[in-house]
């Protein structure tokens, strides 16, 4: 779980936020063991700004391969301790089967079941 944060940590200074000044890292840690890292990128048009999480979700989807299964997903900003995934994101990343989220709290890592953060939540096995 501490590599896993590094790499959201790390994430998070690559953010493009000059709208919010908010930065926000997420790392993804697949089930196979891959480990995909997202930053948030805003725009001028602020509605189309794209939260790290989902970014991170993306690039594992675009950029792995059939190992697409989330078990962690670390969030960092070093402007909110502990950073929560949003309400989209938290959707985004339940399809995918996150099983569990992992933020910095101010006594260390502490890691949530995803059922805490969505609960009954509606998801693909439900179509
Ligand atoms: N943001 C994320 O990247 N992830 C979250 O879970 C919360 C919000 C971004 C979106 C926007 O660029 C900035 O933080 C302020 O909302």
């Amino acid at each position: 779980m501490d590599s896993l944060m590094r790499a959201a940590r790390e994430v998070a200074e690559r953010a493009y936020a000059p709208y919010s000044n908010f930065l926000v890292g997420a790392a993804i840690l697949t089930q196979g063991g891959s480990v995909y890292a997202g930053c948030n990128v805003e725009n001028a048009s602020y509605g189309l700004s794209i939260c790290a999480e989902r970014n991170a979700a993306t690039t594992m989807i675009s950029t792995g391969g059939d190992d697409r299964r989330i078990k962690s997903v670390a969030v960092f900003s070093p402007n909110a301790a502990p950073c929560f995934p949003c309400g989209a994101c938290r959707q985004f990343l339940r399809e995918f089967g996150c099983e569990e989220v992992v933020v910095e709290e101010a006594s260390g890592l502490r890691r949530y079941p995803f059922e805490e953060m969505l609960p009954n939540s509606f998801g693909p096995e439900h179509l």
